[in-house]
């Protein structure tokens, strides 16, 4: 597919021009690509990947074809969730390297004219932040009211869920002040207190401080959590069931400022540079979606939700994966494009480092589909409206790990919950099974596989969790050979996208919405009408579409043999553009 000529990309603005709908920009048309840094690359053989490792990654990453870099947390921090407690916020962790490393990598970003955006993590600290540490000393420390505290003389505070902990509970007894602190996470994870506006502005000034440096954006972790009802009242389930649909995650995004702090954020920080924001949208729905990122309202630009990635869960077990319909799938990723029609801006992903692989979670990692089903998987996300987001090792089509024993894994979440079914005498070994396919984050970060060499080329020293063994045969040296690879294929698609605006601001139709087996859509924008065709079935089934494709030009096929039919192969994915 080339259609690059300088006439017709004018061509095209002009048209953008026309659509007072439509509002270019920057952040609108890039794909992002997510690095996990520390399984990217590691150039110090201490099994944790580094900044100095991204760097000389950096022709690589840019010849993706993508435009932006969003980097998982890289501040100080002692780990306890791999950087998502912060001890320091303006400093590198360790392990990753130096300030100077990161000047380096900002500068080869940019020089590539790719953008970095950071991750901002500040619904909690890290329990050895300096903020934290004074303020446990006294009730009367400056820094008490920098963090939620409940003096025990109150008696126990109401119940709030904190995600990373074996007995499920939020608040953490503190003996030095005969307190109980709120941690949404982990007991190490302690949550800051919003309503303090001195709190406030130290956030707004290290933002500040970042975006002076010249970052490009922020990705904000859990950022609907940041306001709470600091009255902590009881919350009963009947009231969960009424007012958040039963769900906690709802409840906890929907403290009473919120957007005032937002608004705020914007206004002291954001609106000052050319930058682009996503707010990991966590208890966020159909209905407040907009309240984020509708452009009028000045506060984010994109968020990004949960409601694809969980389902298919059964529930009452943590992130096992039951049966789901692809035509679930479809109403889903079609009622969040509708939130956008008219007002804000999507995202859509569908890997990320919180989890599994995409091709072993919505594909099929079995050794005859795994190539395709992934290269499946990819072009739904690059030719769906909104921005993707793009996990990195995804391109490359790499699979869940699979570990076999509980001693292999690292992640907090996934040690805290074994704890839960160990200390309710559940069934550990089906537990072990289940994060097989279903949720364990670490499937998504074992190290990304460069070649067939020891540690699949990501390190020469023990890797911090253990490397998949099909990087004998899964890697992207390989795959940079071979012009029918996943990677090439990525390749493809990006460049698809950039000269396609169509996939970028064209309008979305669903069509055969209730085949179990394909999905299919159009994309039109002014005059161009591309059709997208995907088999999510390791059987030959059929778009019931009633196009005639006769005339279509095919843009893109998944298969060597291209096709432009509506029978559709195994994992079948085809763009056509409709004469
Ligand atoms: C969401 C992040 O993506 C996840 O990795 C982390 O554990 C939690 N927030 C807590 O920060």
């Amino acid at each position: 597919m080339i259609i690059t000529s300088d006439s017709l990309l004018i061509a095209q603005e002009k048209l953008v021009e026309k659509d007072p709908k439509i509002e270019r920009k920057w952040w609108k048309e890039a794909v992002v690509y997510q690095i996990y840094p520390r399984s990217f690359k590691d150039t110090d053989g201490d099994g944790v990947g580094d900044l100095k490792g991204i760097i000389s990654k950096l022709d690589y990453i840019k010849s993706l074809g993508i435009e932006v870099v969003w980097l998982n947390p890289i501040y100080g921090s002692p780990n306890a969730d791999n950087g998502y407690d912060i001890s320091d916020y303006q400093a590198i962790m360790n392990e990753f390297g130096t300030m100077e490393d990161f000047d380096v990598l900002l500068k080869g970003m940019h020089e590539r004219g790719l953008k970095l955006v950071m991750d901002l993590v500040v619904n909690h600290s890290s329990d050895e932040h300096k903020w934290f540490q004074e303020s446990r000393k006294s009730r009367d420390n400056p820094y008490r009211d920098y963090y939620h505290w409940w003096p025990a003389e109150k008696g126990k505070p109401a119940f709030r869920p904190g995600a990373f902990e074996a007995d499920g509970s939020g608040w953490r007894y503190d003996k030095q002040t005969d307190s109980y602190y709120l941690h949404y996470f982990n007991y190490k994870q302690p949550d800051l207190n919003w309503e303090n506006p001195k709190l406030r502005q130290e956030i707004f000034s290290m933002m500040n401080w970042w975006f002076q440096k010249g970052i490009d954006g922020f990705r904000m972790d859990v950022i609907p959590f940041i306001a709470k009802d600091t009255t902590f009242p009881v919350i009963t389930q009947e009231e969960l069931d009424k007012n958040y649909q039963g769900r906690w995650d709802i409840f906890m995004a929907s403290g009473p400022h919120l957007h005032d702090y937002l608004k705020e954020m914007n206004k002291e920080v954001l609106s000052k540079y050319d930058c682009m924001t996503l707010a990991e949208g966590a208890g966020m729905t159909l209905k407040s979606a907009l309240d984020f990122v509708d452009a009028d309202r000045k506060e984010l630009d994109m968020g990004y939700h949960f409601e694809g990635t969980n389902l298919g869960y059964v529930p009452g077990y943590f992130k096992k994966m039951g049966n789901y319909s692809l035509v679930d799938f479809k109403k889903i990723y079609s009622d969040w494009d509708n939130v956008y029609a008219k007002k804000g801006w999507g995202t859509i992903y569908l890997g990320n480092h919180d989890q599994p692989r995409m091709t072993s979670r919505w594909g099929n990692d079995a050794p005859e589909f795994r190539v395709l089903s992934s290269k499946m998987l990819t072009t739904f996300l690059l030719t769906m409206g909104g921005t993707p987001y793009y996990y990195n090792g995804d391109e490359i089509g790499m699979i869940n790990v699979k570990f076999n024993k509980i001693e292999d894994y690292r992640d907090i979440e996934t040690l805290a919950e074994y704890e839960k079914v160990k200390i309710a005498g559940g069934d550990l070994k089906q537990f072990i099974e289940d994060q097989k396919t279903g949720g364990a984050r670490d499937n998504g970060r074992t190290p990304f596989q460069w070649n067939t060499s020891k540690n699949g080329g990501f390190s020469l020293g023990e890797p911090w969790l253990k490397v998949n063994d099909n990087h004998i045969f899964l890697n992207a040296e390989a795959q940079e050979k071979d012009p029918n690879s996943n990677l090439n294929y990525f390749r493809k698609m990006t460049k698809l996208r950039k000269s396609n605006l169509a996939l970028v601001y064209g309008k979305y139709t669903l069509l055969d919405v209730e085949n179990p087996n394909v999905y299919s859509y159009t994309r039109e924008f002014e005059g161009k009408k591309l059709l997208v065709m995907l088999n999510f079935t390791s059987k030959k089934a059929t778009a019931n579409i009633g196009i005639n494709t006769a005339n279509a030009k095919v843009l893109i096929n998944n298969y060597p043999t291209v096709s432009k039919s509506l029978e559709l192969r195994p994992y079948e994915a085809v763009v056509l553009e409709l004469k």
